[in-house]
């Protein structure tokens, strides 16, 4: 009896929280629902033997856990290329048609925000995932439990995984931050970062007072379940209650897609949630198939990204930095702005003539934009807003760090401070000995490179293996203890034996970046060598012309330069390549490869080591110049260009036969 109340009420529950939030379409009032909810609460704590996993009671949070158990995708979660105008919504096209199919798209809303996998046995929830690397995720079931819009129990009794993203609606995130910013919290960045924390939380109560939401656009297994195109999947999934966007369209060529995104490009600040572009996926199950994935992405949907958004601000001043080589740079001091989700308070303003091109003066209202998606740029200054005040912009004449006079190399806009003894000159080249892609100090920041050295014990390279001599010392330190220094001192340690080329690049001789490094590592294999290369041979060298080649040796003649080697080399540093020798051969040296298409052995990454350790270069273009273009499964328009030049077309065989010879 007490039975099958328990299951009616469930079953109300589940109905009116699909009415509500799934279709929009309420179908009792809140006073009916909160009655209906506090019986079941009260029925489940007189009788916990009644209580299941999937009753909605679920749904106000309420475990704690330690941590997030890991969940592997038996299908990984993959993500989207993407494309950023028309033209290469064009390519995409083309692509496709290309292998013969006469698509239709499906162009869906792209939600800011974080997807999730769901997985339901015999109707019910029983599992939600992260995407995590796409092949493990974090188990955030508990949390997905408090998400209204996901069915704790689907329509039919069906054993399936759904995909679909989770996010936070404008209005939550808005009131969310107003009270964290009342309660002296750090404020979310965009309803993304919002929603990817609060699912992220340990304790579901938490989760659930997010109020967060769920679109699911996803099937991973459509066949499964008899279906062909991804339209009936979008049905299909709609047809078991689950949530699907209703803003999904079937497009039957380029024009239309184009004016579904014009649309909802000009629409999406009406929308109640974030959007971040459009999907674009093609509709046949078997043409997707036919177009088949790269390690990383379907060939057959892209994601069209909006453009960047700019946005206004003051420019408060302009203040000067000195980097490692003594270059000098201008930046911009904004008031601080959010631009597509981080807060932007400096940009870079590169040299003297392009602050002065854009007619740049402090105090100008200026436009901001996140060039490529990342880093902040000053587009420029908004004139109609000028009030007369604005102050114009000077180039400094003298070292803003020593004080010595500015003066610029031959021929080139950027400014130098030219004193070797130039303090930040020195600092700079430390924090760039360490940092990640030179030495890798794992935990020496910039901050302890800058105190450390305004503490005397940090001056050149090799003082770095000598810290350990100052143990006492640091210890005391504020912000330091036992462990911290320990730590530190075992990463100093660990450095010792990086590679060649890391060290290379960690002296930071003008010019060479890491991948000049690694060129240099593999081909003289000591640093001695290096040091004792001539001109005419490093010139000869592929992709080391007359300036690098220059830079390395006016490097090596200085005294002070060789003194940091030797002292480095006293103290254990490995000097030597580690990691496989070239072995020139003929096939390869010299000679410049395009690759195209998926290969079966070899991922892009490990065919281009290959072709350097063979003394080749990998490009990403065709040209006159390409020596062979090698092709895997569903080639690229690279493919035909190459056929087109008539350049020589390899097969994955061909480029191991030719290993060999
Ligand atoms: S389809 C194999 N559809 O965008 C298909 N993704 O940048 C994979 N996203 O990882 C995804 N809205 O988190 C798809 N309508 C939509 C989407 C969508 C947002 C997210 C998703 C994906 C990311 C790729």
């Amino acid at each position: 009896m007490i039975e099958k109340h328990y299951e009616e009420l469930i079953k109300i529950i589940n109905e009116a929280d699909y009415n509500y939030h799934t279709l929009d379409r309420p179908t009792i009032t809140d006073q009916e629902y909160d009655k209906y909810l506090r019986e079941l609460f009260d029925l489940e704590y007189a009788h916990p033997e009644l209580a299941r996993s999937d009753s909605p009671t679920q749904r106000a949070g309420g475990q704690v856990l330690d941590q997030f158990k890991k969940v592997t995708h038996k299908i990984p979660m993959l993500s989207l290329s993407n494309v950023f105008n028309e033209s290469e919504i064009i390519s995409f096209d083309a692509r496709i048609k290309k292998e013969g199919i006469d698509p239709k798209y499906v162009a869906e809303l792209k939600i800011d925000g974080l997807s999730v996998s769901l997985q339901y046995e015999k109707g019910k929830l029983v599992k939600a995932a992260t995407r995590g690397d796409g092949v493990i995720g974090e188990d955030i079931t508990n949390n997905v439990k408090t998400i209204k819009t996901v069915p704790l129990q689907l329509k039919r009794d069906i054993d399936i995984e759904v995909r679909g993203e989770i996010y936070m609606s404008k209005e939550v995130f808005n009131s969310l931050n107003e009270l964290r910013v009342q309660e002296g919290l750090e404020p979310f960045q965009n309803p993304r970062n919002a929603a990817a924390g609060s699912i992220r939380q340990l304790d579901s109560k938490i989760a659930a007072s997010r109020k967060l939401e769920c679109w699911i656009y996803h099937l991973p297994n459509p066949e499964d379940y008899g279906i062909t195109t991804h339209m009936e999947a979008l049905q299909f999934m709609a047809g078991l209650g689950l949530r699907i966007n209703p803003n999904n369209r079937l497009v039957n060529n380029i024009s239309e897609l184009l004016e579904f995104i014009e649309h909802h490009t000009e629409n999406r600040d009406n929308l109640p949630y974030e959007i971040d572009g459009i999907v674009i996926k093609l509709n046949s199950l078997p043409d997707q198939k036919k177009m088949g994935y790269t390690a990383k992405y379907p060939k057959w949907a892209t994601a069209y990204k909006f453009p960047a958004k700019q946005v206004l601000t003051r420019l408060v001043d302009i203040i000067f930095t000195v980097g490692r080589t003594g270059q000098i740079t201008p930046n911009a001091v904004l008031e601080p702005v959010i631009v597509q989700g981080s807060t932007i308070r400096r940009a870079t303003l590169h040299n003297e003539d392009y602050v002065k091109n854009k007619d740049l003066r402090i105090g100008d209202i200026v436009s901001i934009r996140k060039a490529a998606d990342v880093i902040p740029e000053v587009v420029e200054p908004i004139k109609e807003r000028r009030t007369g005040d604005e102050k114009p912009f000077e180039m400094i004449k003298f070292c803003p760090i020593c004080h010595s006079p500015l003066m610029k190399k031959d021929g080139q806009v950027d400014y130098y401070c030219f004193n070797p003894n130039c303090d930040r000159k020195h600092i700079e080249s430390l924090i760039h000995f360490a940092s990640r892609k030179a030495m890798n100090i794992d935990g020496m920041g910039d901050r302890i490179i800058e105190d450390f050295y305004n503490l005397n014990y940090l001056h050149r390279f090799a003082d770095f293996y000598k810290l350990s001599d100052y143990k006492k010392e640091l210890v005391e330190l504020e912000g330091f203890g036992d462990k911290s220094i320990d730590n530190l001192m075992d990463a100093i340690e660990n450095s010792k034996k990086q590679s060649l080329e890391k060290l290379i690049f960690a002296l930071g001789i003008p010019n060479v970046g890491e991948k000049t490094a690694k060129i240099l590592a593999m081909k003289y294999e000591t640093l001695d060598n290096l040091i004792n290369a001539d001109y005419e041979e490093l010139i000869n060298i592929p992709d080391i012309g007359e300036i690098i080649a220059k830079s390395i040796k006016d490097y090596f003649s200085l005294r002070f330069n060789m003194e940091q080697v030797e002292s480095l080399k006293e103290l254990g540093i490995n000097m030597k390549y580690i990691g496989e020798r070239v072995q020139e051969n003929d096939n390869f040296y010299n000679k410049t490869f395009v690759i195209t298409g998926t290969l079966e052995k070899y991922t892009r990454d490990e065919i281009e080591e290959r072709i350097e350790l063979l003394g080749g270069k990998a490009s990403s273009s065709v040209s006159k110049k390409t020596s062979a273009v090698i092709v895997g499964s569903n080639p690229g328009s690279k493919y035909d260009k190459a056929r087109e030049l008539g350049i020589p077309i390899w097969s994955e065989e061909d480029f191991d036969r030719l290993i060999n010879e």
